[in-house]
């Protein structure tokens, strides 16, 4: 695989006006969010509900890729249709998430280390088979007394320079993720200078081991105030704080930049990416990998018809894509 085609998969997760739907819960996580909706988390429920996001007529106009699970890509339609070929048809690249998730980091109580580099070599190789073209890993940086630890960043930095060119070397575009978590009362210029010092951390490692950048997506957090912090920040605050750290510590050369929601709410999620957008020149498109922002509303209409008439959760999945992409150009309105 050239650098060029991996070039331009990337350039294609971020067309203009366009982003990526995050679908690819654990199993773990998609049990909570179905316990929350009253849904039992059975193999067959997670196909039918990833087989009604999926299936939204018209995903493609605003959606240019969907980051699976290792059980989803598996998957097929009600009718026998796999979900990667329903994808193709529909213009959506496949991703996939490949890490084993964030679990703790030995001598350092409270902070995490994301595992699963271990066989990920012969992973990717099926799941390239399999007809994934680009690849998530997610890291997760905890603030609180103490932390993050620069142990904390420089392992997880390691961890996804060495996932990221084990992906190009598999032809697979590495989305990586070192998300900076929003619980806490910290405060947002703590937010900034944890998520600016984890960005330098990362591409350092990335440069060290031979990543190269122009195939590379960035799935980065928002600067915010912690979720508990008395003192909340307004949108253009948010969007002014988040750019100038993407500024200050991601190279121009990197062909766009998403964002995850982590938490926030859908409207905030869309208002903060437009602001962004309408704040003049930048050398990266910026626009979303959005879960939960993108499904929360879909997820609780299909929960209460999930026998077949979906219509409704479909349009809902449309108009948060639709809304999300306006905002990735800076042209959505409330
Ligand atoms: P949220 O948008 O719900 O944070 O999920 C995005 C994601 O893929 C986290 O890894």
């Amino acid at each position: 695989m050239s650098i060029d085609q991996l070039a331009e998969t990337a350039q294609a997760m971020v067309a203009a006006g366009k982003g990526i739907i995050a679908i690819d819960e654990s199993t773990n996580t998609i049990r909570k969010r179905f316990e929350a909706v009253g849904i039992e988390s059975t193999e067959e429920n997670r196909r039918a509900y990833r087989e009604m996001l999926l299936t939204t007529p018209g995903l493609g106009d605003y959606i240019s890729g969907a980051i699976l699970y290792d059980e989803t890509i598996r998957q097929s339609t009600r009718d026998g249709v796999p979900f990667t070929k329903v994808m193709a048809d529909a213009g959506v690249i496949p991703g996939i998430k490949v890490d084993k998730g964030a679990m703790p980091l030995a001598g350092f109580p409270g902070e995490l280390v994301t595992e699963g580099l271990d066989g990920l070599r012969d992973r990717l190789k099926e799941y390239a088979k399999l007809g994934a073209r680009f690849a998530k890993w997610r890291a997760v940086i905890t603030i609180g007394e103490d932390m993050p630890s620069g142990t904390c960043i420089e392992a997880n930095s390691h961890a996804l320079a060495r996932y990221a060119a084990l992906c190009q070397e598999q032809g697979i575009v590495p989305m990586v993720e070192p998300e900076v978590l929003m619980d806490g009362d910290h405060d947002i210029d703590t937010c900034y200078e944890v998520t600016e010092v984890t960005l330098r951390s990362l591409f350092g490692a990335l440069y060290e081991h031979n990543v190269m950048l122009e195939g590379t997506i960035l799935k980065a957090s928002m600067v915010v105030p912690g979720k508990s912090c008395p003192e909340q920040a307004s949108i253009e605050e948010v969007a002014e704080l988040t750019l100038r750290c993407l500024k200050s510590s991601v190279p121009a050369t990197l062909p766009g930049i998403v964002f995850l929601s982590g938490g926030q709410s859908d409207e905030a999620a869309t208002a903060h990416l437009n602001a962004m957008n309408q704040m003049g020149p930048k050398p990266w498109p910026l626009s979303f990998s959005y879960g939960r922002a993108m499904q929360s509303a879909a997820l609780k209409l299909w929960a209460r018809d999930m026998s077949g008439n979906y219509a409704a959760a479909q349009q809902t999945v449309y108009a948060r894509a639709k809304d999300n992409g306006l905002a990735a150009l800076g042209r959505w309105k409330s």
